[in-house]
């Protein structure tokens, strides 16, 4: 029996032909015409009027936060709850992220507390250059509400999309939010270039800084002309031409991994102790993955116990995010948090929602998840 993964790369015959298309063309380069179409074909499932292709989410977030105006001695606000890369860009700049915990009833960014937060550094004076909305496992931050507290403050928003491609709030696409937003198409996202990311905005001039400064801000003249510090951040042609090929099945990707979330939760349904991550009622998520909580008090085992169960099954699954306010490289990080991310992190579990398994494998984790729920019969 093979090993089942939390979030594999599920590869079809498109991708494999796209990229031997590319490599006939010679393009092996960080330009060429499969990156002008990957950058247009996410733009417009994205909503934006630009896109520009990088070579990791975190590339772009990095670009999208020093466009903004991002320097150092600012501080940025940051969704505590969320992989490490939002906080890293902003410390690339010489920034200081402070951490907003999330919303019990979403899992993402508390406006409630956003604007504690605004509102106590507007009396003190010193005000963020940028907040950092993540759409955190697939499912977008309640927008709605977070940017009028945004424009009341005068705080640029990005919104790090970099899990939700595809997903929706209130019928606007994940990824139209924010003068920047970022994509990632790291392995184990819903779409993948192996490695690569995406800055979305729909800015014309804004656009050509993002792509001069991911060129090594070289000068468009013949000899190689530097005025400002730029970077190698560009995706490659051949990336880009892989993901134009998985871009195509972006509704299936989606439509499967919605099956996988509702065969867990029809599995789980009055399972004691076992919670899923609430569908808030203003979107739709792209379901990247599942994610549980288990009481412990209730479920007769803990989300360890059951991690650790899985495992011997040979099915891998994880923690939720562990709080970006509780890891100890931003250990003297300000924070705003009200303990729902600790929460989240200590009773949390993401379970193998990858679009590639399939149904006996979907079968095979569910048996294990209920051998390793004992309050469950
Ligand atoms: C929320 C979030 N932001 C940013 C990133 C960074 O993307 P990359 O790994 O492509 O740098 C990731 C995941 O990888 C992520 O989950």
């Amino acid at each position: 029996m093979s090993r089942i993964y939390l979030s594999a790369p599920d590869v079809g015959s498109a991708e494999r032909e796209m990229v031997d298309r590319a490599i006939a063309s010679n393009w092996i380069a960080p330009v060429g015409p499969d990156l002008d179409a990957f950058e247009a074909d996410v733009a417009s499932i994205t909503g934006r009027t630009h896109a520009v292709g990088v070579s990791s989410g975190t590339a772009a977030l990095h670009l999208a936060l020093q466009e903004v105006g991002v320097e150092r001695g600012d501080t940025v606000v940051v969704s505590t709850l969320t992989f490490a890369a939002p906080a890293n860009a902003a410390t690339y700049l010489g920034a200081t992220p402070i951490f907003v915990d999330s919303d019990r009833s979403t899992w993402q960014l508390s406006p409630d507390l956003l604007e504690e937060e605004l509102s106590a550094r507007a009396a003190g004076g010193q005000m963020p250059k940028a907040v950092v909305a993540v759409d955190v496992y697939g499912q977008c931050a309640d927008y709605d509400r977070l940017i009028p507290v945004l424009q009341r403050f005068g705080v640029a928003l990005v919104e790090d999309a970099a899990e939700a491609l595809g997903a929706t709030y209130r019928g606007s696409p994940a990824g139209s939010f924010g003068s920047f937003a970022a994509l990632s198409f790291n392995g184990n996202k819903i779409v993948t270039t192996s490695g690569g990311g995406m800055v979305l905005c729909s800015d014309e001039e804004a656009a050509r800084r993002v792509r001069y400064l991911a060129t090594q801000a070289r000068e468009p003249l013949p000899h190689y002309e530097h005025r400002e510090v730029g970077y190698n951040y560009r995706l490659s042609n051949l990336l880009a031409a892989f993901g134009r090929g998985q871009l195509i099945t972006l509704p299936e990707r989606i439509a499967r991994r919605r099956t996988i979330n509702k065969r867990y939760r029809e599995a789980l349904k009055g399972a004691p102790g076992i919670s899923f991550m609430p569908v808030a009622a203003y979107g739709e998520p792209n379901f990247w993955l599942t994610c549980i909580t288990v009481d412990p008090n209730e479920a007769g085992t803990d989300r360890e116990r059951l991690r650790l169960h899985l495992e011997s099954a040979d099915i891998e699954s994880r923690p939720t995010w562990k709080p970006m306010h509780l890891q100890p490289v931003f250990a003297d990080a300000p924070r705003r948090v009200d303990g729902t991310s600790e929460h989240l992190f200590e009773h949390g579990l993401c379970l193998p929602s990858g679009s590639g398994i399939d149904d006996g494998q979907l079968d095979r984790v569910i048996d294990a998840l209920l051998e390793g729920l004992p309050a469950t019969s």
